[in-house]
């Protein structure tokens, strides 16, 4: 009986986990270079605290499960109720701010589709105990400093950025209950996924007067802040929060990434527990799901049992990253090559114990080296030799008894002998 892998996973042959290292290794190298540290937790933890905050889009998408003491747990779908959970335990010991990563395997029961799998890796980078907005300008910096590193130019890419302050402060002045905001968002950030009648159908169920449901329909295509000063009015919390947003400009601009940037008032963000400045970057020609996304969450600190502490950070997955630098053919030139230093080989059976322990050697000296089981033709073994992307190949033959080895460049083709105490005293000063 054949079993297939599970639908919306991946299994990843060494062709593929040398992508994903590769970018996760990119990952890790410039949140190292912005001033994060690494952290973890666990890949399960109480199904409650996922229900918590996170909002019902992902607690529909959750992995759950139960354990032999009845208890209800849940796969971790994101890492932020993690990260605040764990903050808040320490949080009197920590030094602040805490600016920490992680690449979590997440787990989401979602339609499989382009860029959408249930399991997949995610880059999290998070800011915990600093309101300043340049703050999150420092999390949408980073982002950019990876997206930049790995070659998507600001013809590939935009940073789209808004503020749900913003937003919830338009919205107020319209007359929206505070307790009709979070159905809300949820619908609003939609807007982009759904055709324009249907987007228009369901916003009109939400809000019924039609003079209001223009008003945000307009408000979530206008571009300008000019624009938006005049669709705003007078209203004095949407108008602190424009000026942030403005301040997050101006730092993006002395941060030297603002052509990557725009203001995008239809960027509102799914998640129930962002609170400010919000973003997602996505390709320029819009055929893509998100990129990544984050923004301020300044109350799941207090609604996790800590004390009130501000935070904002991003999430970015691996999977609509690879489409994209696939496409853009970037990918291929960057991969590094996966190179064997050094591949021994012998000419007949008699030289195997010498093969081996050459191997051997080098191994323990930290090169990579390798050699073949089978000690068939020379020809062969050299075949593998080149397969394997090696560097030189060593051949033991008749040279090995006046303690000699050859040694043949694979990509010359040029061979020489070299004694094998020199050749071993060589690579040790190297
Ligand atoms: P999110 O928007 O749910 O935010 O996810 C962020 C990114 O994770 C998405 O833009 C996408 O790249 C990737 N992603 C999400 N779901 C999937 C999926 N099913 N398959 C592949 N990739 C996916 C969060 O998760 C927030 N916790 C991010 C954050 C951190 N906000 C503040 N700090």
């Amino acid at each position: 009986m054949k079993i297939p892998p599970v639908k919306g996973t991946r299994d990843f042959y060494p062709q593929e986990m040398a992508v994903r290292n590769w970018i996760i290794d990119g990952w890790k190298k410039v949140s190292l270079r912005n001033g994060f540290e690494e952290y973890d937790g666990p890949i399960f933890e109480y199904l409650k605290m996922f229900q918590l905050k996170s909002g019902d889009e992902i607690v529909e998408q959750l992995f759950s499960l139960t354990d032999r003491g009845g208890r209800d747990l849940a796969l971790r779908p994101e890492m932020t109720p993690t990260l605040a959970r764990m903050v808040n335990q320490r949080i009197n010991s920590l030094p602040r701010p805490v600016k920490w990563f992680s690449v979590p395997r997440l787990f989401r029961a979602e339609r499989p589709q382009k860029g959408r799998l249930r399991e997949f890796f995610q880059w999290n980078i998070d800011i915990i105990g600093e309101d300043s907005v340049l703050a999150d300008a420092e999390v949408i910096f980073t982002t950019v400093d990876y997206l930049r590193q790995v070659g998507l130019t600001d013809r590939d890419i935009k940073v789209k950025i808004s503020s749900r302050k913003f937003l919830a402060g338009f919205l107020k002045g319209l007359g929206i209950p505070e307790q009709k905001l979070g159905a809300l968002y949820v619908l609003l950030d939609k807007s982009s996924k759904l055709p324009a009648d249907a987007f228009e159908e369901l916003l009109i169920e939400q809000i019924p007067e039609k003079s209001i449901s223009d008003k945000i329909l307009k408000f979530m295509t206008e571009q300008s802040s000019e624009q938006m000063i005049d669709l705003i009015g007078p209203n004095e919390c949407a108008r602190t929060a424009l000026d942030e947003i403005n301040q997050v400009f101006e730092y993006l601009k002395n941060m030297g990434v603002s052509d990557y940037c725009i203001f995008d008032p239809g960027i509102v963000r799914g998640l129930a527990y962002y609170t400010g400045i919000v973003f997602e970057v996505h390709d320029v020609v819009g055929e893509l799901r998100a990129i990544c996304g984050g923004g301020r969450y300044d109350n799941l600190l207090k609604d996790f049992g800590g004390p009130a502490i501000p935070a904002t950070g991003m999430g970015m997955g691996d999977c609509v990253l690879e489409i994209l630098l696939r496409e853009k053919w970037l990918l291929e030139k960057q991969l590094p090559e996966a190179r064997l230093e050094y591949f021994v080989a012998c000419v007949d059976e008699s030289f195997k114990d010498a093969t081996v322990g050459i191997t051997m050697a080098l191994r323990s000296r930290g090169f990579a080296a390798n050699f073949s089981y089978k000690s068939g033709k020379l020809s062969k073994q050299l075949k593998q030799a080149s397969d394997s992307n090696a560097k030189k190949c060593i051949i033991i033959g008749e040279e090995f008894k006046d303690k000699k080895l050859v040694i043949k460049d694979m990509v010359t083709g040029r061979q020489e002998e070299v004694e094998e105490d020199k050749f071993f005293a060589g690579l040790e000063k190297s």
